[in-house]
């Protein structure tokens, strides 16, 4: 696992979307791994700029997200699917068709879920994977306890989640008690995996999951990560903090 650590945000959402259009350049049908929530709110700023300014192009990526909350369609503002085209999407000129988000209203959440794993397999390897970490250690929304096996699956959020979570929302109960999560296997699988982490709320997370390399386990799904060969960190000083 190999760690960066930045002065701040600023630097980190950078230094990630250097990252991102290296791997572009290098191989335009890239499959990118996507993740929401506050992290990566910098990192899509500076790949749209990347594509405004400098012709980055998106015509050729595909993107596959980890994770919706269950009960929320497409339309509702704090859905992932509108997060992911309002931050994201509309500003560069990836072809919709190639974006790959869970549906958060399925007839039935198990075929979504074989669905999606299905569609990772099909579509993936997923080339870079993005993450973010939850205070708890969660990786996608693969909550404490997750089994390391697991493929795409319904997850129960945690109640720490789901306050940390709430700031999308006009109030905590609107926000959905359920998601379709990519699972730890699924994450695994991919090539190449980027974690961004900032800010002195993370600092717990960072220094647990750096320091769970010999303590692999489901308490801390992130630890995880330790059993992959090709993982960064990326994180600021205040994430770093106490480490
Ligand atoms: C989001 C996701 C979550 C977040 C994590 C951190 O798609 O999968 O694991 O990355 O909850 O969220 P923020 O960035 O809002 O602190």
């Amino acid at each position: 696992m190999k760690v960066i650590v930045l002065d701040n945000y600023d630097e980190v959402s950078k230094e990630a979307a250097r990252l991102v259009e290296e791997k572009i350049l290098a191989d335009d049908e890239l499959v990118l791994g996507l993740a929401t929530g506050s992290t990566p709110l910098g990192l899509y700023e500076n790949l749209i700029k990347g594509h405004k300014t400098r012709g980055i192009s998106f015509k050729n990526v595909k993107t596959i997200n980890l994770d919706e909350y269950l009960g929320l369609d497409n339309n509702h503002p704090a859905s992932y699917h509108a997060f992911m085209f309002e931050t994201f999407f509309k500003h560069i000129d990836i072809e919709l068709t190639n974006t790959y988000i869970p549906d958060g209203v399925p007839k039935s959440a198990e075929e979504e879920c074989a669905c999606y794993e299905g569609m990772i397999d099909h579509v993936g390897p997923v080339n870079l994977q993005l993450l973010g970490i939850g205070t708890n250690g969660h990786i996608g929304f693969n909550e404490p306890g997750t089994d390391p096996n697991s493929l795409t699956h319904v997850v129960e959020l945690k109640e720490s989640t789901r306050e940390n979570n709430a700031h999308f929302f006009q109030s905590i109960d609107e926000v959905p008690k359920h998601a379709i999560t990519i699972g730890i296997q699924s994450i695994l699988k991919s090539e190449q995996i980027i974690l961004l982490a900032s800010g002195k709320n993370k600092a717990n997370a960072v220094k647990t999951l750096l320091e769970s390399k010999e303590k692999v386990n489901p308490d801390f799904p992130a630890s995880y990560l330790w059993t992959h060969d090709d993982v960064t960190i990326i994180v600021d000083k205040d994430a770093y903090s106490i480490v």
